[in-house]
């Protein structure tokens, strides 16, 4: 059996009276893709937050691990150390990119690593090679308003790959795309993923996205209902 990279017990979070997690067992494989699929409400884009160490859960663990080596309690960190593991090890892809409007593409990419520490000229080299790879050479200095929807994710999938993220967590990444574009930003993802062996958890409304991943997971009413493995 190949090894977690995530694994996750027991998932309580509640906001007030609702249950956006009812009790969520969950274990990811390196080198997965995995789609979170349910209604609106259903608690997708919670569970992706508590997996990511972004929102803690009320009772629940998640654990990381990246290595044999051994295994990051991710539900025992505190604020800074989360938000630390998410800069150094995780990457973020949203509906909107959240990029930085003001800055050129090859600027958006390469802070992820300048915020990690890496020097501007090597973070600005780097960079440049993702967006190559995705096809976004001659881009580089373009802002964000410059550049179509389907151009813009694309830089923010190559922000998420800058730092050598283990895992990259997606929510909704193709929700305000065409189809066209879409299929474009899922070869992206896949390909900086798990075609290199790092791991992907997307949320997806979109069947025919959710059908390029190896896993779909279904939540409903804070719980996963169902399970299927794509051919
Ligand atoms: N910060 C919050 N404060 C209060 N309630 C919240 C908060 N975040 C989520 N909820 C509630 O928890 C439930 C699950 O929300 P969540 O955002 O996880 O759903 P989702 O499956 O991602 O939905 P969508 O498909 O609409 O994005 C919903 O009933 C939502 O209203
Ligand atoms: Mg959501």
């Amino acid at each position: 059996m190949s090894s977690s990279v995530i694994t996750a017990h027991g998932l309580r979070k509640a906001f007030g009276t609702t249950h956006a997690l009812a009790g969520v067992d969950l274990r990811i494989a390196a080198g997965e893709s995995v789609a979170i699929m349910g209604a609106s409400g259903s608690g997708k884009t919670t569970l992706l937050h508590v997996l990511a160490g972004i929102t803690s859960p009320d009772s629940g663990s998640v654990s990381f691990e990246p290595s044999a080596d051994g295994a990051i309690e991710v539900t025992a960190l505190n604020e800074r150390e989360r938000s630390r593991l998410r800069r150094e090890r995780f990457g973020f892809v949203f509906q909107q990119g959240l990029l930085i409007p003001e800055l050129t593409a090859i600027e958006n990419v390469a802070l992820a690593s300048m915020l990690n520490g890496v020097s501007r000229r090597e973070a600005e080299h780097l960079a440049g090679a993702w967006l190559t790879s995705l096809g976004l050479a001659g881009m580089e200095q373009r802002r964000i308003g410059e550049l179509s929807g389907g151009q813009a994710q694309r830089v923010a999938i190559a922000r998420a790959q800058v730092t050598g993220a283990a895992v990259v967590f997606a929510d909704e990444p193709t929700g305000a795309l065409d189809s066209t574009t879409s299929t474009e930003v899922m070869d992206a993802l896949l390909w900086s993923t798990t075609s290199q062996g790092r791991t992907l958890v997307l949320v997806t409304h979109d069947a025919s996205v959710a059908a390029r991943c190896s896993r779909t997971v279904t939540v409903r009413d804070g719980l996963i209902v169902s399970q299927a493995v794509t051919a």
